[in-house]
């Protein structure tokens, strides 16, 4: 999907109101958008709410100097990885240590040249995109598994959720699952995962992500894996945008061998970006005559996108059922090859969904986990991952 970069933004919080206006217009020169607060607590709030690129704090502000205000960046974890210049008429080198201390990650004397500004501006931000978590080879590392099915209550969910566990089991890599159904997640609950933090806690930060602010927000689970859910309140989902989930799946591919995106049933831009970066889509199907058609239709659509067969691989999921469509027929009717089938695991699966254990944890013995175990493997050898870290 296209990225149109808006202008990179920038919070200035300073209380002299000259200062602010000449180092707004420098700002603006250079191609910035500028945002102001002449308070610590304002420049905090603003901080919080509009997610700058880059903030500029004086030191000498009225209430919360702009130590207290560095320091009250670095807690929260939507501003914890904003790149924060201060700016004071102090210059000692107590001051800057002080400053440096606080969270801030470079320190200007006052007064200084408007030049020197823009520089100081320019070298922090290249200093904080370019690192390894964004650029092509974000995506160098960890194999990224797509679960995507063009009809809902297939069986993704429950298919995602016991691979992760099954592939963190049989082969103790590192493993992340994402549950990139913004709307309607299930994946906390059949993991019996409070939602603490999700997907939302990212994107202000989507820009520079590093493994600091993925250690806090993805969740730890039992099994080993790490989880990263998503917003609790659907009407939040629309804060999650495309570009965001690019740069999502950047991050935890550089961070985890595997990352099991469990998405929307839904053609959504969003879930479109997961599709298109994913290494393979496991695309789940049950043998019912409605799911096979709009299978069929998902893809017509992979061909537009560019998406090649090779990377599709069809899970027919509940493929026991006694009035489906057979294997053999559904190949044909869909051109393409069912790579996996899964059995119906009955009610043993319900009730490992409704405690919210995998049932993989639960009854490794059981007729499902071992398919569960046994595509697990095949995955992983099919797509042998880097060792991450
Ligand atoms: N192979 C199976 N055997 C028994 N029950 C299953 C199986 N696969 C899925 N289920 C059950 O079917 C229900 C729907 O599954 P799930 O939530 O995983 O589907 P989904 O495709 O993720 O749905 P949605 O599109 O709403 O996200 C769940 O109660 C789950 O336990
Ligand atoms: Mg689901």
């Amino acid at each position: 999907m296209a990225d149109k970069r808006a202008p990179l933004r920038i919070l200035l919080v300073e209380d002299d109101a000259a200062a602010a206006k000449l180092y707004r217009w420098v700002l603006m020169n250079e191609g910035f958008e500028v945002l102001l607060a002449s308070s610590g607590e304002e420049g905090y709030a603003l901080a919080s709410e509009q997610t700058p690129d880059l903030i500029i704090v004086d030191v000498l502000l009225p209430g919360m100097d702009g130590y207290a205000l560095c320091r009250r960046l670095r807690q929260n974890v939507v501003t914890r990885t904003i790149p924060i210049l201060l700016i004071s008429a102090k210059s000692d080198i107590a001051d800057k240590i002080a400053g440096l201390e606080a969270g801030a990650d470079d320190y200007l004397a006052k007064p200084f040249h408007p030049e020197e500004l823009a520089y100081r501006v320019k070298a922090l931000l290249a200093r904080y995109q370019s690192p390894v978590f964004s650029g092509a080879n974000a995506y160098a590392r960890g194999k990224i598994i797509a679960f995507f099915s063009s009809k809902g209550g297939v069986g993704k969910t429950t298919i995602a959720v016991n691979l992760a566990v099954a592939m963190r089991r049989q082969s103790g890599s590192t493993v992340a699952l994402f549950d990139a159904d913004f709307f309607f997640g299930n994946v906390g609950v059949y993991l019996n995962l409070p939602t603490v933090y999700s997907v939302l806690n990212l994107v202000p930060s989507a820009d520079h992500l590093d493994t600091v602010v993925l250690d806090q927000v993805l969740l730890p689970h039992a099994s080993g894996i790490r989880v990263l859910l998503s917003p609790y309140y659907p009407e939040e989902a629309e804060l999650v945008e495309a570009h965001h989930v690019e740069k999502i799946l950047g991050a935890l591919a550089q961070t985890y061998s595997y990352v099991l995106v469990d998405c929307q049933a839904s053609y959504d831009e969003r879930t479109l970006t997961v599709l298109e970066r994913a290494d393979v889509i496991v695309l789940i199907t049950t043998p019912e005559v409605g799911a096979i058609k709009n299978t069929s239709r998902f893809l017509e659509l992979a061909e537009k996108l560019a998406i090649g067969p090779e990377r599709v691989h069809i899970l027919v999921n509940r493929s026991d059922s006694d009035v489906g469509v057979e294997i053999g027929e559904i190949e044909r009717t869909l051109r393409h090859p069912v790579a996996f089938q899964v059995i119906s695991g009955g009610r043993t699966v319900v009730f490992s969904v409704n405690r919210g254990i995998p049932l993989v944890m639960d009854h490794p013995g059981h007729p499902f986990s071992q398919q569960m175990l046994a595509i697990a493997e095949e995955l992983m050898a099919a797509m042998p991952a880097r060792t991450v870290k």
